[in-house]
């Protein structure tokens, strides 16, 4: 039967670039699952999108002085692009700023409302006198109320991961002034998760393999004993809360991105144009939905998300045996959370704001984005946290890349170009070492995918590298180039078969490796073919005799010393990138500011009224009884119609017939001398020697190509 899946990463916040710790925790591993995924056959969506609301979002704006909007374009585009130049292979990747999104979030609202799940009450909560706002979540720092350490945000503790009411934080002061902040009154709705105790301890145990940290961390939690938590809050960024009180509310963050999973899911129907097909993504129960995030995020996806989506069924499960069946209702449960840990650069704890950090945008200038892939692939932080080294990721990539996989492309497809005259030999008759090369071809599959099957994304990353050592091996040991003298019969078969390696690679290494793979197989010749390949097929797969290879090139060029030098010498500095669109943004403001004419500026949407177009002088004759007015017929693309120009002493009615000129169209009609003049005619004036000069606006030497009515702007 068709394995059914939808897998999820987190939805990045849209208020700053990807950066390597990202890719490391619900990026990388999720994409590599599902380009293995589909190449297994397997029925699955990989979707994503751009969180952009809450509290991030508009700390970001605020310290830049711009708007929310300008923020989320912003980094929605450089997001997209990232995940781009690395090859992200989204179905669909979304932003929770869509009308879409913040309809079925109240949806969601609504009916955890209606079936008496959210309460309503006023509270106690931070209010920033100096600001004159309330604080929620990061606004507002203190120490953690759990775990004790300092700099703990208004919601969340970066240190333990827990989860808290901002108002239990001690020591608290404002994130913008540094104020000690009083407590006010305000009104806000609560998810009372209380009700979900239950029915989440029964969800859980029914979930067997979970990764240790997921499962830990929510033990204990459900072991404090879960509490009404507040998910609305005094922002006007977000979704408004649909309820006639809920003026100036908006959602917690995290009440509404998590939906964003099911609203990016929605746009991605509607593109297919099946609006309804997503409906079967979240209600199938034989569907596994799989959210791939990082470890800070395991609180909103295993205990929070969980009990949104059950607030929409019918009835609340209570047993673990009711999960067996159904993990259904009206929404699918999350089947898979698998978590990474946190990555570290240089032994040191990633920061955005000190700019230790390695931003995506930018390694992929330097190096080939597999290479990226490839090392981060190697450390994913799968089990603790782990540790990006720039020393340790030339060697890996130089030393295991290029001089195992790279050298054997390489070798092989050389030898064939030189000696076989570009085409792939045929194989003869299978020798011992034949025979264990291809048996080692038709286990690698199975083996790596069963690493994937259990998101051991490193392991199966060993595993295809084994292959290629494997390859190596056969290689050496089938020594080519004696045989080529001495026995070319089996040099023809050494090659078939390292081809045949070289074709498998590029299937079980494509997850891992997406461009390597696809560079290889057109050097192949076999690009067509290749694609075609399924997971297992790939290997039995024996490569056609006769094939002509491709352009055989270099796969790889090594780091050098000097290039990872610089991308040390770069961390803890302010970003090069950030700092040039700062300055661009600043450079925007003071253009606007700006005075570009003596008049005032005008928005370019209010330029855009004017009506201007190309039109051709049909008759022209002068207005009777004045010196300066010409009645001009023109044709305007739609018709003819009459304009009276003020240009009787610059130019004849002679001279006008047939020039094509520039019309604004929608001026208001005027009554001149008697005349209905239906627009302007568009010239260059001045005064030159007491006389005023009139030079008719003409389309580059009236060239012919462009119709009457053309649009002009
Ligand atoms: N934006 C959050 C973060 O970066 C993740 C949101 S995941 C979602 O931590 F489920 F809410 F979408
Ligand atoms: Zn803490």
């Amino acid at each position: 039967m068709t394995e059914k899946l939808l897998v999820t990463s987190a939805l990045p916040y849209a208020n700053g670039p990807l950066h390597m710790g990202h890719l490391a925790g619900a990026y990388l591993p999720a994409d590599i699952y599902v380009r293995y995924k589909r190449l297994t056959g397997a029925d699955v969506i990989y979707i994503c999108g751009s969180d952009e609301h809450g509290v991030p979002i508009t700390i970001r704006a605020d310290t830049e002085g711009v708007s929310p909007r300008h923020i989320v374009d912003r980094y929605h585009a450089m997001l997209k692009e990232a995940f781009n130049a690395l090859a992200f292979s989204f179905d669909n990747y979304s932003r929770t700023s869509l009308p879409l999104h913040a309809e079925l979030s109240q949806e969601f609202f609504l009916k955890a409302h209606e079936r008496g799940y959210i309460t309503k009450h006023t509270t106690e909560q931070l209010y920033c006198p100096h600001c004159k706002r309330f604080l929620p979540d990061r606004y507002v720092e203190g120490t953690c109320p759990v775990c004790g350490k300092a700099g703990a945000r208004g919601d969340q503790c970066e240190h333990c991961g827990n989860w808290y009411d901002a108002v239990k934080l001690t020591d608290p002061h404002c994130k913008i002034c540094g104020e000690t902040p009083e407590v006010r009154k305000t009104t806000h709705w609560y998810l009372d998760l209380r009700k979900f105790q239950k029915p989440l301890e029964a969800y859980l145990k029914s979930r067997k393999d979970w990764k240790e940290n997921v499962v830990n961390f929510c033990s204990k939690m459900l072991e404090r004993g879960l509490e009404e938590r507040p998910i609305t809050r005094d922002l006007d960024w977000g979704v408004p809360v649909p309820l006639p009180e809920g003026e100036g509310k908006v959602f917690y963050v995290w009440f509404d991105a998590p939906i964003g999973y099911i609203s990016s899911t929605r746009e991605w129907a509607e593109g297919k144009g099946k609006p309804d097909l997503w409906k079967e993504y979240w209600t199938d129960a034989e569907r596994k939905l799989v959210h791939f995030i990082g470890k800070d995020n395991i609180v909103f996806h295993a205990i929070v998300w969980p009990a949104v989506l059950m607030a929409q069924w019918e009835r609340l499960p209570q047993k673990e045996k009711d999960f067996e069946k159904e993990l259904k209702g009206a929404y699918n449960l999350p089947y898979h959370i698998p978590a990474n840990e946190f990555l570290n650069i240089q032994g040191r704890k990633l920061s955005t704001s000190q700019n230790w950090a390695i931003w995506a945008h930018e390694v992929v200038k330097t190096f080939d984005a597999d290479f990226v892939r490839y090392y981060l692939s190697c450390i994913l932080p799968e089990t603790q946290d782990s540790n990006w080294d720039w020393d340790e990721f030339m060697v890996r990539v130089n030393q295991e890349l290029v001089d195992i996989l790279g050298n054997l492309i390489n070798r092989t497809l050389t030898f064939v170009d030189k000696y076989f005259d570009g085409k792939i030999p045929q194989r003869g008759e299978l020798g011992e070492l034949d025979s264990w090369m291809l048996e080692r071809m038709a286990k690698a599959p199975r083996l790596i995918g069963e690493s994937l099957d259990h998101f051991r994304i490193r392991e199966g990353l060993h595993r295809m590298m084994d292959l290629a050592r494997a390859g190596n091996k056969f290689y050496n040991d089938k020594e080519p180039w004696r045989t080529r003298t001495e026995d070319p019969a089996d040099c023809a078969t050494t090659m078939n078969i390292t081809c045949s390696v070289i074709a498998e690679l590029c299937v079980v290494a494509s997850p891992y490796l997406p461009f390597l793979a696809e560079r290889t197989a057109r050097m192949l010749g076999l690009g067509e073919e290749i694609a075609k390949l399924g997971w297992e097929e790939a290997g039995h797969f024996a490569v056609p005799p006769g094939t002509e290879l491709g352009e055989v090139s270099m796969p790889f060029t090594k780091v050098e010393p000097e290039q990872v030098e610089e991308q040390k010498a770069r961390l803890g500095k302010p970003p090069q990138e950030n700092h040039r669109e700062k300055a661009q943004d600043k450079q925007l403001k003071i253009t606007k500011e700006k005075k570009v004419s003596g008049k005032e500026n005008i928005p370019y949407e209010d330029f855009a009224k004017l009506d201007l177009r190309v039109a051709t002088v049909k008759a022209c004759e002068k207005v009777a009884g004045t010196d300066k007015l010409l009645k001009v017929t023109l044709s305007d693309g739609e018709g003819e119609r009459t304009v009276v120009a003020g240009m009787a002493e610059s130019y004849t009615p002679e001279e006008m017939m047939g020039k094509k000129v520039v019309l604004l169209a929608n001026l208001e009609p005027r009554l001149m001398r008697g005349i209905v003049s239906e627009g302007m005619i568009l010239a260059g004036s001045a005064t030159i020697d007491g006389k005023e000069k009139i030079v008719l606006l003409t389309l580059d030497g009236d060239k012919p190509e462009l119709p009457d009515g053309s649009d002009v702007d």
